[in-house]
């Protein structure tokens, strides 16, 4: 198990799709979820909840549910085409292993499912209910992402593989019937977990300069 400085597991962590079909400890799997509820929340409401799949039916069910939303992905993808910013073989590696994903996700000894309970906007005196219910909508996943991010830390420091997805959420309702999902419960992400076949290696990322500005919109940062 390796213990690996912070900002190498930041410049590493990259989406790691292909992985072995072996078991992975209970005990890392409880580690990485104990980061997760580490993560910050709004209000520190803490309205998480995290599925750990690893009944095989399931894990099938699950992954022929992510199969059929990507097929429904692959369209928007052949739509855009590749990003400015990426490099052939950086895109030709995203889509590959992408689609490897779309036909293995079920293969995943184990897929996470991060979750967050819908919270009620209080109906009080001076509170426009409408103008909070809209907010908690355009928040809505800062809640939970914050803990997914952490998942993808906490499983680079361990050595084991995983991306976000949220394809799925394409056939949201086929999953909410899979997982028994309370009403107020809605799911965010699919995160398989395991032993990754491909090597971790240094993400890469449109500039700093390109992406900052300093004070004000269009002002160059010194980076
Ligand atoms: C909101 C969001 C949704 C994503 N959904 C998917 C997905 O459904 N399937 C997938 O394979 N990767 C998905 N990804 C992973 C991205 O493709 C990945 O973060 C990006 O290509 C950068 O990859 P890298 O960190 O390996 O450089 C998603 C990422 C984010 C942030």
């Amino acid at each position: 198990m390796s213990d690996i400085e912070l900002f190498q597991a930041i410049h590493t962590a990259r989406s790691l799709r292909r992985l072995k079909p072996d078991p992975v400890p209970e005990g890392l799997i409880t580690q990485v979820l104990d980061a997760a509820i580490r993560a910050p929340s709004g209000g520190n409401a803490q309205n998480w909840a995290f599925l750990v799949v690893r009944d095989p039916e399931l894990r099938r069910s699950l992954g022929a549910v992510y199969r059929k939303a990507s097929d429904i992905a692959a369209k928007v993808y052949a739509a855009k085409g590749r990003p400015a910013h990426m490099t052939e073989r950086q895109y030709e590696r995203m889509m590959s292993t992408g689609v490897h994903l779309w036909n293995h996700m079920g293969d995943a000894p184990v897929i996470l499912v991060p979750c967050l309970r819908r919270l009620e906007v209080p109906d009080a005196p001076g509170i426009d209910l409408a103008a909070e219910r809209a907010y908690a909508e355009r928040i809505r996943g800062a809640s939970i992402y914050p803990a997914v991010q952490n998942i993808i830390l906490a499983c680079r420091a361990l050595g084991l593989g995983t991306t976000i997805t949220t394809n799925h959420l394409r056939c949201e309702d086929d999953v909410r019937v899979l997982l028994s999902l309370p009403d107020d419960v809605d799911s965010f992400a699919l995160m398989p977990i395991g032993w990754p076949i491909d090597r971790f290696g240094r993400v890469s990322r449109r500039p700093l300069a390109e992406v900052t500005h300093a004070d004000r919109w269009g002002n160059a940062w010194p980076a």
